[in-house]
């Protein structure tokens, strides 16, 4: 077994170009159970307050990006709707970097307060999230039974992870 170490890479993070769109539906199918389309994407977007931003690695030109966040705001609070990384460029600084331009786009539209949900198995984001100062304020018991291929498999099934509301304060 080898060792490898990943460089932390400068990465640039905008706004989406319309080519761009395609590339968020397919890191969104290879890091969630349930994939969202391009079309998906599309009505999303459209909605009110809803905004993307999405990170390239710098130097990558103007390839498809690595990741992005999709994020929507209401009155003074801020939701994390969804975030992801190309699972090939994971842990190389572009889920913070997404994060941090999130919360630099709200606080410029002086949102107070940003609030995300995550599955409490999910040990790499629950860091980051943490990381960046995050705290837990609720729990949605038993939120992610339907994401889960394994709950009607034959045996003890596991109990279904719950959702960890968490809230940054902005200001
Ligand atoms: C969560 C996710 C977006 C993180 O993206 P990333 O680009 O790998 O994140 P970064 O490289 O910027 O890592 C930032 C911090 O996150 C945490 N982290 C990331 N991957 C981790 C892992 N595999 N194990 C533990 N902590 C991890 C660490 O705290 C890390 O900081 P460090 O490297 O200084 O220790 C990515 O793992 C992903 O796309 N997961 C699938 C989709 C998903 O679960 N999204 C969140 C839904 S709520």
């Amino acid at each position: 077994m080898g060792w490898f170490f990943r460089r932390r890479q400068e990465v640039m993070v905008t706004g989406p170009q319309p080519g761009d769109i395609e590339a968020m539906a397919d890191i969104h199918a290879r890091s969630f159970a349930r994939p969202w389309n391009a079309a998906d994407i599309h009505r999303l977007l459209d909605g009110r307050g809803v905004a993307a931003l999405v990170a390239r690695p710098e130097g990558a030109g103007n390839g498809p990006p690595a990741g992005f966040v999709i994020l929507r705001e209401a009155a003074d609070e801020g939701e994390i709707i969804t975030i992801a990384t190309e699972p090939a460029s994971r842990r190389s600084g572009v889920g913070r970097a997404l994060m941090h331009g999130a919360i630099r786009h709200l606080q410029g539209d002086r949102i107070a307060r940003l609030f995300l949900e995550v599955s409490e198995d999910n040990a790499p984001a629950l860091s980051l999230y943490r990381q960046l100062g995050f705290r837990r304020v609720g729990i949605r018991k038993g939120y992610y039974a339907s994401e889960r291929k394994d709950v009607a498999a034959p045996g003890t099934p596991k109990p279904a992870p719950s959702a960890l509301v968490m809230e940054l304060d902005l200001r």
